[in-house]
């Protein structure tokens, strides 16, 4: 086998932009491939869609040979290896929606060749690559581990930790030959140092996704917990700092308003319908999910708590949502919890409006647009103000300075003087920071 020089990149979002520019920066022929025109456009002009790509960046990759195309124009048959990074949504009724993972496949097969190797890297559940992935390619006539080759090989990139996309960061790569396993483990140590090869593309798609279920699983205890903090008047983060000064055994997750992006609050339903096809609930993973997702539902409650503190019902009054994003100092509002806070208090009466330095316009659960309004302005006239995202960009002091009124999910009003039942946090009741 000669060594694989030439690469393509179907879908060049969070996860499929930095493999291919990591790939060209290893010195890599590679093509980009998007569906998107218009991601194929402020692309191809230099303009990264993400925090975590500079421009300069992208513009160095393109100096040294980086095209990106369209789907229409891709020259995929030019390539001995395709890698596969486009979204894995679920549906309304949370079931997941393998619709663009097939439509990349439906593209490969009409270019395949013989001695390629496709590797998928969307995160999906067990047995998608060897299964309606695989089916796909082989509906050119071509077999997987006989005519070409076919791995999965999950990504572990955090948006907005750029140390999640250092090379030391270990990979995961299981393919339907040990061959191929190979083969994929040298291109893949081009840009990282160390690559665990597993026996099964199914192995390596289970393990990405117990990474993200044992997240959301910690996530939903934590919540959990900060509700019967609320009840019993315990402070919750004091409680988990307190429990995380042990050096073992014990590892440090914070409640919050809810999760979002594009992994936590997806893929746990991906194992769960998985599960359901081998005649199996997953209870314990469907249960976190519900938990989180009743976050953003009970934050609503607090507010309408808050005002209530003082004589003021949440119908009609004016709410300000500090930071959308799904967390702090990212631009990413993909299923943020926000999104649901919104709807959940206009839904109730209540006049909203939110800031984010990251995020100039965004769209509730209902479908209702909102712009980001100057954080003065907003302070100004809301009623009462609720943190979601603690975004370094937001001046904080002048928050706990100004705001009359202030709902704390994320813990931050920590180090802060505040005034007598200025505060309410979730997890902990009224402040009686000083
Ligand atoms: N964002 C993360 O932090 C992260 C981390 C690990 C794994 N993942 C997984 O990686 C996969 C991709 O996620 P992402 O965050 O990069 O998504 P993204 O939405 O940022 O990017 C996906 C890109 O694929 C394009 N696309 C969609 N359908 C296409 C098709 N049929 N053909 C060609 N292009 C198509 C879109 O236009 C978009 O540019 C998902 O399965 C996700 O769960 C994401």
């Amino acid at each position: 086998m000669n060594e694989d020089r030439r690469l393509a990149v179907i879908g060049l979002g969070y996860v499929g932009l930095p493999l291919a520019i990591s790939f060209v920066e290893a010195g890599l022929e590679v093509e980009g491939v998007d569906a998107h025109p218009g991601r194929v456009a402020e692309l191809s002009a230099g303009r990264s869609p993400i925090d975590d790509i500079p421009d300069e960046r992208l513009s160095g990759a393109i100096a040294k040979g980086f095209r990106v195309v369209g789907t229409d124009t891709a020259r995929l048959a030019d390539a001995d290896v395709v890698f596969v990074c486009v979204p894995t949504p679920i549906d309304q009724a949370k079931d997941p929606d393998l619709g663009p993972v097939l439509s990349a496949a439906e593209l490969i097969r009409r270019h395949l060749r013989r001695g390629q190797l496709v590797v998928l890297q969307s995160t999906t559940y067990p047995g998608t690559t060897t299964g309606p992935f695989r089916k796909v390619l082989e509906q050119s006539g071509f077999i997987a581990g006989r005519d070409f080759d076919l791995a999965f090989a999950p990504e572990r990139v955090n948006p907005g930790d750029s140390a999640s996309a250092a090379r030391d960061v270990p990979r995961l790569v299981g393919a339907t030959t040990p061959a191929a396993t190979a083969r994929a483990a040298t291109l893949l140590r081009r840009i990282n140092d160390a690559v665990v090869e597993l026996s099964s593309p199914d192995a390596a798609e289970l393990a990405k996704i117990l990474e993200n279920v044992f997240r959301n699983v910690n996530i939903a205890l934590v919540n959990q917990l900060a509700l019967l903090c609320e009840r019993m008047g315990i402070d919750v983060w004091e409680v988990i700092s307190a429990a995380a000064t042990k050096p073992f055994g014990f590892m440090r997750f914070t409640p919050g308003p809810g999760v979002g992006g594009h992994c936590i609050p997806v893929d746990p339903y991906y194992l769960a319908w998985r599960a359901r096809e081998f005649d199996f609930v997953d209870r314990f993973v469907e249960l976190a999910g519900d938990i989180n997702f009743a976050m953003p539902r009970h934050v609503v409650d607090l507010v309408a708590e808050a005002l209530n503190d003082r004589g003021k019902a949440l119908k009609g009054a004016a709410v300000g949502v500090l930071g959308v994003a799904f967390k702090p100092d990212v631009r990413d509002a993909r299923n943020a919890p926000a999104a649901a806070i919104l709807a959940g208090l206009a839904a109730r009466g209540a006049t909203v409006a939110y800031h984010d330095p990251h995020v100039p316009k965004f769209r509730d659960t209902e479908g209702v647009a909102r712009e980001s309004r100057a954080v003065d302005r907003l302070l100004a006239d809301s009623d009462v103000v609720v943190v979601v995202t603690p975004h370094h960009a937001i001046d904080w002091d002048r928050v706990y300075g100004t705001a009359e009124l202030v709902v704390d999910t994320v813990d931050s009003s920590r180090g802060r003087s505040t005034r007598e039942r200025q505060v309410l946090r979730l997890g902990a009741g009224w402040s009686t920071r000083q």
